[in-house]
C-alpha cells in the first residue's frame, strides 16, 4: 500500500484534511447505522445545542503503522469507556462503546494511505467527537446529536522533541467553574485558552494547574498529566482528591508499565506544590495521547523557578526509558499486556 507522499518527519501537530471522516446521528432516542463520508465540514441550525450550551465531548487516540507494515492503534476501548462517562456528565447519550472502536477501525482502514510510516517519528492522529446538533433554546439538554471521528497525521506535540519544555503555575482553573476537569469537553478547553496565551506570551509552554479548592497539591497541565521521579527513583503520579485529574489512558498505561515491565516502584498519590518547589523531585514530565511522554525542565511558580536536576535540557534516565518502553508498546516492536495493541489491517 502506497503512503501520501509527505513530508513525515517534519510535521507538526496541525490539522490536514484526509480522505474520510466517520459520522454517525442521534434521533428519537436511537444511534443511526453512521459510516464513512467525504465531507469535511458540518452543518447545525443556528440554534443548536453545542452553539449555546457547549454540549460536545472529545477522546484522542493515535494510530501506528508497525515495523512489518501493520496499522495498529493503542487501547481504544478505554477511550470509548472514557467518551461514555464524559457524555453521562454532560446528560449526552452513550455512543456504544463496541460500536466507537469498530468506527476507529473503519476510519482509519480507509485513510491507510495517511498512517505515517514506521520510524518517521510522525502517527495518525485519531479524533472521535460528539456534539448536540438538536435545537434548545431554554438550558436543557438537546435530542439530537451528531458523532464524528477525523483522522489527520501528527508530528510531536511539543517543538522541543527530547529537549525539556517550561512550564508555569496557571493563575485560573483549568475545568469550568461548575467542575468537570475529569472529563473531556471542549467548555473545560476553552476554559484554558487564556491561561495558554498567557503562559505562552510569557515563553512558557504550557500551564500547571493547581487544585481550585486549596491551590496546594498539583493537578496537570492544559493537555497532558504529569509525572515525577523522586530522589530514591520513584515514580510519583499525582492524585487528585476531588477527581479534577484527566484519567489519562498513557498515565494509567505508564504505570503498568513502570510497576510490570520496568520493575519499578510506583507512587501515586496527592503530590503537594511546594514538593515541587523544594525540589524534591528529579524528573517531571507530562504523558498523554499527543504529548507521550514530553520532558519538563522546568517550572515557574510566582517567580520561583524550578529546575529538574536529571531532566533540565533533555529527557532524564526514567523518563526515557518509559518513553522508549511505551513508544516501543505502541508501535508493536515489543508485545505490550494483552488487548493492549488492536489491529486494524
Ligand atoms: N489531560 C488532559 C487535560 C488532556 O487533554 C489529555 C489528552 O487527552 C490528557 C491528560 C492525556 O490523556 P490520554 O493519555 O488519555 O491522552
Ligand atoms: C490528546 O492528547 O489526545 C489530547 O486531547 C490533548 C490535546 C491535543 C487536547
Amino acid at each position: 500500500m502506497e503512503k501520501k507522499d509527505i513530508d513525515w518527519g517534519n510535521l507538526g501537530f496541525g490539522y490536514m484534511e484526509t480522505s474520510y471522516s466517520y459520522v454517525c446521528n442521534y434521533k428519537d432516542g436511537a444511534w443511526e447505522e453512521g459510516g464513512l463520508t467525504t465531507d469535511h465540514s458540518v452543518t447545525v441550525s443556528e440554534c443548536a445545542g453545542i452553539l449555546h450550551y457547549c454540549q460536545e465531548v472529545f477522546e484522542g487516540l493515535k494510530a501506528y503503522t508497525t515495523e512489518d507494515g501493520r496499522i495498529v492503534c493503542f487501547r481504544p476501548d478505554l477511550n470509548a469507556a472514557r467518551m461514555a462517562d464524559s457524555a453521562k456528565r454532560l446528560v449526552m447519550p452513550e455512543f456504544p462503546q463496541d460500536k466507537f472502536v469498530e468506527a476507529v477501525k473503519m476510519v482509519v482502514e480507509a485513510n491507510k494511505e495517511w498512517v505515517p510510516p514506521f520510524g518517521s517519528g510522525a502517527t495518525l492522529y485519531v479524533r472521535p467527537y460528539m456534539f448536540a446538533t438538536g435545537v434548545v433554546i431554554g438550558v436543557k439538554p438537546a435530542t439530537e446529536y451528531q458523532f464524528r471521528i477525523l483522522v489527520t497525521p501528527v508530528g510531536p506535540y511539543f517543538k522541543g522533541g527530547k529537549e525539556a519544555i517550561t512550564i508555569t503555575v496557571a493563575d485560573y482553573d483549568r475545568a469550568a467553574p461548575r467542575g468537570t476537569g475529569d472529563i473531556k469537553a471542549g467548555l473545560n478547553y476553552a476554559m484554558s485558552l487564556h491561561p495558554y496565551e498567557e503562559a505562552h506570551k510569557r515563553g512558557y509552554s504550557e500551564n500547571l494547574y493547581l487544585d481550585s479548592a486549596t491551590r496546594s497539591y498539583v493537578e496537570e497541565t492544559g493537555g497532558a498529566n504529569v509525572l515525577f521521579v523522586d530522589k530514591q527513583s520513584n515514580l510519583v503520579v499525582p492524585q487528585s482528591h476531588t477527581n479534577s485529574i484527566l484519567p489519562s489512558i498513557t498515565r494509567r498505561s505508564l504505570v503498568t508499565v513502570a510497576k510490570d515491565i520496568l520493575g519499578m516502584s510506583v507512587v501515586e498519590r496527592p503530590v503537594k506544590f511546594e514538593e515541587v518547589t523544594n525540589g524534591d523531585f528529579m524528573e517531571c514530565g507530562l504523558c498523554g495521547t499527543a504529548a507521550v511522554i514530553s520532558p519538563v525542565g522546568h517550572i515557574e511558580a510566582e517567580g520561583v523557578d524550578v529546575t529538574f536536576v536529571d531532566g533540565a535540557e533533555n529527557a532524564g534516565p526514567v523518563m526515557s526509558k518509559l518513553r522508549r518502553t511505551l513508544t516501543d508498546i505502541q508501535s508493536g516492536a515489543i508485545e505490550g499486556p494483552e488487548g493492549w495493541i488492536v489491529e486494524i489491517c
